[in-house]
């Protein structure tokens, strides 16, 4: 049967089901005795990301706690291919891997593939993905990364560094598994053949687990990782993924750029965030006062308490009271609406306040904290 959704890491079509997404990846999905487990070990409160299962799938998170009961310690590595500007969605894993940083006190590494963005778009110029690297930096810092366990490297700047490792990888991996697995042909440009090697590299950046905080778009990589990962002396790379922050217009594919108004951008002001989410955000109310009262709405698919379920409501009785209220007709749309309009523009103040710091943080990120000192020293080794 013709499946009706569609993951890649270019794009997301349909309504994703992700219990078919794990049987189709080939992961496992995140088991209450992990969650329970992790819950253990750092001897605190899961995050919401967690407890409400927008990480919900995995390869080795397993090992990843056993390496870390035993005192063998792990890794963490995530990244982003800069654009104009970065949307809410972007934020998931940074924000998650910020947390499993404090809790597990690991080493971050963060790649910002502005060659990755020039080679695939025709239109952008270098120059444009390497501004733009800049720019989603800051927001990145503005997340609250350990200075001092945390290198943010973007790919043009510090390649003298991952090409020792990246062709070795280039030379295990061939133009037929690349092909296969990203959908590229004999027409693509040769950059984007070989750029695969650079977005692995970084998981052999030290010989620990590495453990890989990402949307489940990114998986494709990590397969290619995994196959050859062993055969140069290192470990496979473990993954927890995460689920899409869906579209503002509905539940089906995920925010996209070319879509504005599917989006809600990390610079976007008090009123337009009011506006966008008052005229776009996908509603599962009824269409009038009357038979909402009477017969409730649909926060299953409604965007807006998606949201706020996902990633701006973690306290767990408010949520639930939402819930209830709105199930049963007793909250309106326009009210679940303005719950989230508030959360929102609460929540970008505040990370904009923190950008704007972030502006004095770069070099430390990227060249002067401790461990980005440790990795641009090994240039001269
Ligand atoms: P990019 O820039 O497309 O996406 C950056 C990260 O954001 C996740 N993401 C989302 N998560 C939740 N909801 C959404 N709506 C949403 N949209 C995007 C992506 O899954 C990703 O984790 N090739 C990569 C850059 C990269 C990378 C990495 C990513 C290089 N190394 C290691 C993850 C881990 C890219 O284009 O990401």
């Amino acid at each position: 049967m013709a499946q009706d959704f569609n993951v890649t890491p270019w794009e997301v079509k349909g309504k994703v089901d992700y219990d078919k997404l794990i049987v189709q990846f080939g992961t496992q999905k995140l088991t209450e005795e992990l969650k329970e487990k992790t819950r253990r070990l750092i001897n605190d409160e899961l995050h919401v990301m967690l407890r409400r299962n927008v990480f919900f799938s995995h390869r080795d998170y397993d090992l990843i706690l056993k390496d870390y009961e035993e005192g063998k310690g792990f890794f963490l590595y995530t990244g982003r291919a800069p654009s104009l500007g970065m949307h809410i969605g972007h934020l998931i894993p940074f924000i998650f891997t910020k947390w499993l940083q404090d809790k597990f006190k690991v080493n971050v590494y963060i790649e910002l593939t502005d060659d990755e963005k020039f080679m695939r778009n025709l239109d952008y110029s270098l120059d444009q993905t390497r501004q733009w690297a800049y720019d989603n930096i800051l927001d990145i810092i503005a997340v609250g990364f350990d200075p001092d366990k945390t290198f943010i490297f973007q790919d043009t700047e510090y390649i003298k560094n991952m090409y020792p490792v990246a062709i070795k990888i280039a030379k295990k991996l061939t133009f037929n598994e690349v092909r296969a697995t990203f959908g590229l042909d004999t027409s693509s440009n040769i950059g984007i053949i070989f750029y695969p090697a650079l977005q692995i590299a970084p998981t052999m950046f030290e010989h620990k687990r590495c453990l890989i905080p990402a949307g489940i778009d990114q998986d494709p990589y990590w397969r290619l990782q995994r196959d050859i990962a062993e055969s140069l002396g290192y470990y496979k790379a473990a993954q927890i993924h995460s689920k899409f922050l869906p579209p503002l217009t509905g539940p089906e594919g995920k925010m996209s750029s070319s879509q504005p108004e599917s989006a809600i951008y990390l610079t976007d002001g008090p009123e337009t965030v009011k506006n966008k989410i008052m005229k776009y955000a996908f509603s599962g109310g009824q269409p009038t006062i009357e038979l909402h009262r009477k017969y409730g709405g649909n926060p299953d698919i409604d965007v807006s308490f998606q949201w706020l379920y996902m990633f701006f409501e973690p306290d767990d009785s408010k949520i639930k009271k939402i819930e209830e209220e709105y199930r049963s007709g007793k909250m309106l749309t326009g009210e679940l609406k303005s719950i989230l309009v508030e959360k929102l523009n609460d929540f970008l103040i505040e990370h904009r306040n923190k950008r704007e710091e972030a502006k004095k943080l770069v070099n430390t990120f990227k060249y002067e904290g401790e461990l980005a000192r440790e990795m641009w020293k090994k240039i001269h080794e």
